[in-house]
C-alpha cells in the first residue's frame, strides 16, 4: 500500500547541490517567525512584518521555507518565500543571517526554492534585485538567472531601480492543488532586494 504523503511541515526537503553539510531546508512554521523577522530586519531597509509572513501561511500560491542547522540548535539561519501561479513563479524574499553568509547557504536555499517551483509546475522563476545588491546578483547569476529588464524606481529607502531576472526551469509535475487556482499573486509588501 502506498504510504500517506507527509504534511508540508513534516516533509524534509532534499538538500541537493554542493550544500554545506549539517544544514537543511524545511517548511516555515509559525514558531519560526521571531527568528525570521530578526533576519529580515537586519537584511532589508523595508522589512516585512511578522504579520506579513504570517498572512502567507496556508495559502496555496505561497511556499515559505527556512534554513537551519541539523538539530536546530543555532536557530533559523535563513528563509525564502516563493509564490507560484501556474507556470510562473516569483522569488518574493530570500535572506541568510549575516554571520552565516558567504559559505554556500544562500545557494542551498535558492536551489531548494527552484526544486519547490519545479514540483509545482513553474517554468519561469522571476525575481527582482536592487541594482546595488551585487552579492545577491552574483548569487542569482551563479544559479542560472538571466537579466530580462529593469523596473525603474522599484525600491524605496533608498529609491533605486530593480533588475528583473528569470530562470527557466525544466518541466516538473503539477500537483492538483498547486498554483493557487490561477488567482494572481497578492502584491508583496514593498520590494525586496
Ligand atoms: C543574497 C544572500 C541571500 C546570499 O547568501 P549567501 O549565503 O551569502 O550566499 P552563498 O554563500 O551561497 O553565495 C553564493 C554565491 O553568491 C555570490 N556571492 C555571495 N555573497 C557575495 C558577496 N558578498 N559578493 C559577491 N558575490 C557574492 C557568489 O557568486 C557566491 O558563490 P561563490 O561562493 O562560489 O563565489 C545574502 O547575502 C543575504 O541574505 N543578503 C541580504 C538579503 C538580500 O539581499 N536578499 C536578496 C534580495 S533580492
Amino acid at each position: 500500500m502506498e504510504q500517506p504523503s507527509p504534511s508540508e511541515e513534516e516533509r524534509e526537503l532534499d538538500p541537493g547541490g554542493e550544500a554545506p553539510g549539517g544544514w537543511h531546508v524545511r517548511a516555515m512554521r509559525p514558531a519560526d517567525l521571531p527568528g525570521v523577522v530578526a533576519i529580515e530586519g537586519e537584511a532589508f531597509t523595508t522589512p516585512w512584518s511578522e504579520e506579513t509572513f504570517r498572512s502567507l501561511f496556508d495559502r496555496p500560491p505561497w511556499v515559505l521555507l527556512v534554513l537551519e542547522e541539523e538539530g536546530g540548535a543555532s536557530g533559523i539561519a535563513g528563509y525564502a518565500v516563493l509564490g507560484c501561479v501556474m507556470e510562473q513563479g516569483e522569488l518574493a524574499n530570500i535572506a541568510v543571517r549575516s554571520r552565516d553568509r558567504g559559505r554556500g547557504l544562500g545557494g542551498l536555499l535558492l536551489e531548494q526554492v527552484v526544486q519547490e517551483a519545479v514540483a509545482r509546475g513553474v517554468r519561469q522563476l522571476f525575481l527582482e534585485v536592487r541594482m546595488s545588491n551585487t552579492a545577491a546578483a552574483a548569487l542569482y547569476t551563479a544559479h542560472g538567472f538571466q537579466e530580462i529588464g529593469v523596473r525603474k524606481n522599484y525600491y524605496e529607502e533608498p529609491r533605486e531601480h530593480a533588475r528583473v531576472l528569470v530562470r527557466r526551469l525544466p518541466e516538473g509535475c503539477t500537483p492538483p492543488d498547486s498554483g493557487g487556482g490561477g488567482e494572481p499573486l497578492p502584491e508583496a509588501e514593498g520590494g525586496k532586494g
